[in-house]
C-alpha cells in the first residue's frame, strides 16, 4: 500500500469482498462511489479478490456495465482509465446480475454469482438507490438468504435522509432491522467522512491543551456553517419535501455538532464513539413552540447573483411550486443540557446560493474577564478556534497582539494551520467510508438510535414551520437573510464572515 495514504486512512487492511452496488448505473455510482473504488484499488485497499458488481436492469449486457464504468470514470476520475493497464485491472474486478429490483429473480441471479465467488464470501450491498426501495431490497436480500453471516460478512449500506421524520426514521429503521442486524447495517453520512472532521476528533482527543478550555467555562458559543453556492440543481422532487432543516441540519450539522461537543469515548471503538455522539444528541434542548420564532430563522433564495452570474430564485426552479414555502436557508439556536455546556449556545446555519462553498466550525472564547486596555470595539478580538472543513481544510486560532509601535494600540492576529501537509494525499469521504465499512468498523456511520435522536432535536421547528404558509427571502449570492443576526441575540460577536479567507488555511 502507497505508504502516505495509507497514513491517512490507515492502516487496516481490507478482506477481499463482492461489493454489489444497486443502483448501478445512477448519478451516486457515477459521481462517487465508481471514482472511490477506483481510487481505493489503485492503493491495494480493495483486497486482491474483490469484485464490483452492478445492479442492473435487464438488456445492460456485461460489456455494457464495463462501458458505462469506463465513460464513468473518464469523467471522474480519468487517470484510473487513461492508462490502460490500470484500466484492465479494474476492468477484471466488474460484473454484472441483471434483474428487476422488485423481482426475486434478481437476488437469485445474485446469489448464484456469490455462489461462484470461491473465497470471496465477504458482500457489501450497497443501496445507491431512492429510500422508497430500501425495504423492497432488503426483505429481497434476506428472502434470497443473503443477508445471513454464515460465509464471511454480510453489510448493507444506505445513504440519508434516512426518513423524513421521527416516525418515518422509526419505520424505515425497524423495516431494516426486521432484515438486517443493526451490525449489518451502514448509514453514510458523507460529512463524517470528510478528513477535516475526523481531525476534528483526532485534535479534540489528542491535545490535553484543549480539555481544561472546553466548556461553558471557556467557551462562550459555537457557529457551525455550511454555505453552498449552488441551488438545489435537478433535485426539486426531492428538496421540495425536505428543505434546508431537514436535508443538512438534521444530519451533516448536527452529526458535526456532536462531534464537538462529546466527551471523550471509552475507545475509538464504533459503538464507544457513537455513544457519546448519541449522549449529545440526547441532551439537546426540545425546542418549545413559543420559542421557535426567536430560536430558528428560515428562508428562501430569490433571484440574484451567484460569482458574477445571474440565477433564478428558488421557486422558478424546475418542478419547484410557485408559491413553495420551503426554506433554502436554516439557522437554528441549540442548547445542549448537560454539565459541561450548560447555557452554551450553539448554532447551526446552512442555506443554498449563498456567495460561496465553505464549510467552518467556530468556536468563539469568551472575552477576558477584565479590560486592561483601552479598547474600542474594532480592537476587540475575541479568541477564536476555527475549523475549516472545505474548501481548505485547515484551522485557525485568532489571538490579540499589540500593533507595533509606540502606542499600547492592538491587533488581531492569526496562527494557521493548514490540514493537508505538501505532498499527502487526501482521500475523498467516499473512500474513507467505504474503506471502513470493509473492514468492519463503524465509528462514522449513524446508528439507529442517532438518527432517531436527530430527529426528535429538529421536530419541534419542523412542526412550527409547516403551519407557516410565508417565508422570508433573501437575494441569491448574499447572506442576506431576515433574523439571522437576531440569532447570535446574547452571543459574543457576531456570525463570523465566512469570506474571510485572507490567509491560506
Ligand atoms: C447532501 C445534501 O447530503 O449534502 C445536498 O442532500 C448538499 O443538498 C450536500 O448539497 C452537501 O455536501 P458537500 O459535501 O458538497 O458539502
Amino acid at each position: 500500500m502507497n505508504e502516505k495514504f495509507a497514513s491517512v486512512i490507515g492502516s487496516k487492511q481490507p478482506e477481499a469482498a463482492n461489493i454489489v452496488i444497486f443502483g448501478a448505473t445512477g448519478d451516486l455510482t457515477k459521481r462517487k462511489l465508481l471514482p472511490a473504488l477506483a481510487h481505493m484499488h489503485r492503493w491495494n485497499l480493495l483486497g486482491p479478490h474483490s469484485r464490483i458488481i452492478g445492479a442492473v436492469r435487464e438488456n445492460f449486457s456485461q460489456s455494457k456495465w464495463k462501458n458505462y464504468v469506463h465513460d464513468a470514470l473518464l469523467q471522474f476520475f480519468p487517470d484510473a482509465v487513461l492508462n490502460p493497464r490500470s484500466w484492465m485491472r479494474i476492468k477484471d474486478k466488474l460484473d454484472v446480475v441483471v434483474g428487476d429490483l422488485a423481482e426475486p429473480e434478481l437476488y437469485q441471479n445474485l446469489a448464484r454469482t456469490l455462489r461462484e465467488a470461491d473465497g470471496r464470501k465477504n458482500v457489501l450491498f450497497y443501496l445507491a438507490i431512492p429510500p422508497s426501495w430500501y425495504e423492497t431490497v432488503a426483505s429481497n436480500l434476506r428472502k434470497a438468504g443473503l443477508a445471513d453471516e454464515k460465509e464471511g460478512f454480510r453489510r448493507i449500506v444506505i445513504e440519508k435522509p434516512f426518513g423524513m421524520d421521527l416516525a418515518s426514521a422509526e419505520a424505515l429503521n425497524q423495516t431494516l432491522q426486521a432484515h438486517f442486524d443493526e451490525t449489518q447495517i451502514y448509514r453514510i453520512d458523507h460529512y463524517l467522512g470528510k478528513e477535516a472532521v475526523q481531525n476534528l476528533m483526532i485534535f479534540r482527543f489528542s491535545n490535553s491543551v484543549l480539555e481544561p478550555l472546553w466548556n461553558r467555562n471557556y467557551i462562550d458559543h459555537v457557529q457551525i456553517s455550511v454555505a453552498e453556492s449552488l441551488g438545489i440543481e435537478y433535485r426539486a422532487g426531492y428538496y421540495e419535501k425536505a428543505g434546508a432543516l431537514r436535508d443538512m441540519i438534521q444530519s451533516h450539522l448536527i452529526q458535526v455538532m456532536s462531534i464537538v461537543a462529546m466527551e471523550p469515548p471509552l475507545s475509538m471503538d464504533g459503538d464507544d464513539v457513537r455513544n457519546e455522539k448519541v449522549k449529545v444528541m440526547r441532551a439537546i434542548r426540545r425546542m418549545r413552540p413559543e420559542d421557535v420564532h426567536s430560536h430558528a430563522v428560515r428562508a428562501q433564495y430569490g433571484a440574484g447573483a451567484v460569482d458574477g452570474e445571474q440565477v433564478p430564485a428558488y421557486r422558478e426552479e424546475q418542478g419547484v411550486a410557485e408559491d413553495s414555502a420551503t426554506e433554502t436557508f436554516a439557522a437554528v439556536k441549540l442548547y445542549i443540557d448537560n454539565w459541561r455546556w450548560q447555557g452554551v449556545p450553539f448554532l447551526l446555519r446552512t442555506g443554498k446560493r449563498l456567495p460561496q462553498r465553505v464549510s467552518e466550525i467556530c468556536i468563539r472564547f469568551k472575552s477576558p474577564p477584565q479590560t486592561l486596555f483601552d479598547l474600542d470595539d474594532a480592537a476587540m478580538h475575541n479568541n477564536e478556534l476555527i475549523f475549516r472543513l472545505q474548501p481548505d481544510a485547515g484551522m485557525r486560532l485568532t489571538m490579540t497582539a499589540k500593533q507595533p509601535g509606540l502606542s499600547m494600540d492592538l491587533r488581531g492576529i492569526q496562527l494557521d494551520a493548514p490540514y493537508a501537509m505538501a505532498g499527502s494525499s487526501m482521500p475523498e469521504a467516499y473512500e474513507t467510508l467505504l474503506h471502513d465499512v470493509l473492514i468492519g468498523e463503524a465509528g462514522l456511520f449513524t446508528r439507529a438510535d442517532g438518527v432517531e435522536e436527530c430527529w426528535r432535536a429538529v421536530e419541534p421547528i419542523m412542526e412550527a414551520w409547516a403551519r407557516e404558509k410565508n417565508i422570508n427571502m433573501y437575494p441569491a449570492g448574499s447572506f442576506d437573510v431576515p433574523g439571522m443576526d437576531a440569532l447570535m441575540e446574547g452571543c459574543e460577536g457576531g456570525w463570523r464572515d465566512l469570506s474571510d479567507t485572507e490567509h491560506a488555511y
